[in-house]
């Protein structure tokens, strides 16, 4: 894992050697909202000015597939005002991007558990997932209600069940086959993990695809990450040696 990347000056990258697949957990919403005696929900207000900027960035620099954490199967948890805030910023995420991603070639796509979504955030996901279904230019991956082990046990669910009904001998059961029953059957695993604002976990994100996945933390809360942060930790990728277990 690294600290903070420090560089003023503007980065070059090797763009025959960007990642296929950055996935991002935007940590630290409430902690910058916290700081400036602002409420939690201007926190994750200002953290979706970042989501449009780092996703611009992405499309831009040509990153084929973003996975950003947005919700976590935990987030449940908090208080219901502010689930329900999130819930609105989300709808709105989708209602007003949607035609920017249309217009960009950007397909959007969603992993976690759809049916605990409330119905109108479920519809704006829909609307925005339908229009963009054709785009090829980049794949924006939101994790809603998203969670690694609940992802893990879904799989299993489904893989004893076709055990039993005959559709799959136990023996085929390998790595490439629990693979196509997760959530991310049809997308790369993430060359690059990214966490904001320092706290050196997982999180219960992405459990069984990020194996061989280079980390990095960030001080930086998420409302505060910006376009130059994110290209210093792109060119700190292209400068580490990945090995996937072998010398
Ligand atoms: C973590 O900050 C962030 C979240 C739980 C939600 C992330 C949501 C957004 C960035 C906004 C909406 C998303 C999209 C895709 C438009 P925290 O509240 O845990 O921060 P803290 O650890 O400082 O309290």
């Amino acid at each position: 894992m690294n600290s903070s990347p420090s560089s003023s000056n503007p980065v070059e990258l090797d763009t025959t050697k960007l990642p296929t697949h950055v996935a991002i957990i935007m940590d630290g919403n409430g902690r910058w909202a916290k700081k400036r005696l602002l409420n939690r929900i201007n926190g994750h207000e200002k953290g979706s000015e970042t989501v449009r900027t780092i996703v611009r960035t992405c499309r831009k620099i040509g990153i084929p597939y973003l996975t950003l954490y947005a919700f976590s199967t935990e987030n449940w948890q908090r208080p219901k005002t502010e689930v329900e805030a999130l819930m609105v910023l989300l709808k709105k995420f989708l209602q007003s991007e949607r035609k920017e991603m249309v217009e960009n070639n950007i397909r959007l796509r969603m992993i976690g558990q759809l049916d605990r979504l409330p119905t109108k955030v479920r519809q704006a996901l829909d609307q925005t997932m339908t229009a963009t279904r054709e785009k090829t230019g980049m794949n924006l991956v939101l994790a809603l209600s998203y969670g690694g082990r609940a992802e893990i046990v879904r799989m299993v669910q489904e893989v004893t069940e076709k055990i039993k009904r005959g559709i799959i001998e136990p023996e085929a059961v390998d790595e490439g086959l629990i693979s196509d029953h997760l959530y991310t059957r049809d997308i790369p695993d993430p060359d690059l993990l990214i966490r904001t604002s320092g706290e050196m976990r997982i999180s219960n994100f992405l459990l069984w695809q990020i194996a061989y996945t280079e980390l990095f933390v960030t001080q930086t809360l998420w409302p505060d990450f910006s376009k130059e942060e994110f290209l210093q930790i792109l060119k700190d990728f292209q400068d580490r040696v990945r090995r996937f277990g072998a010398v």
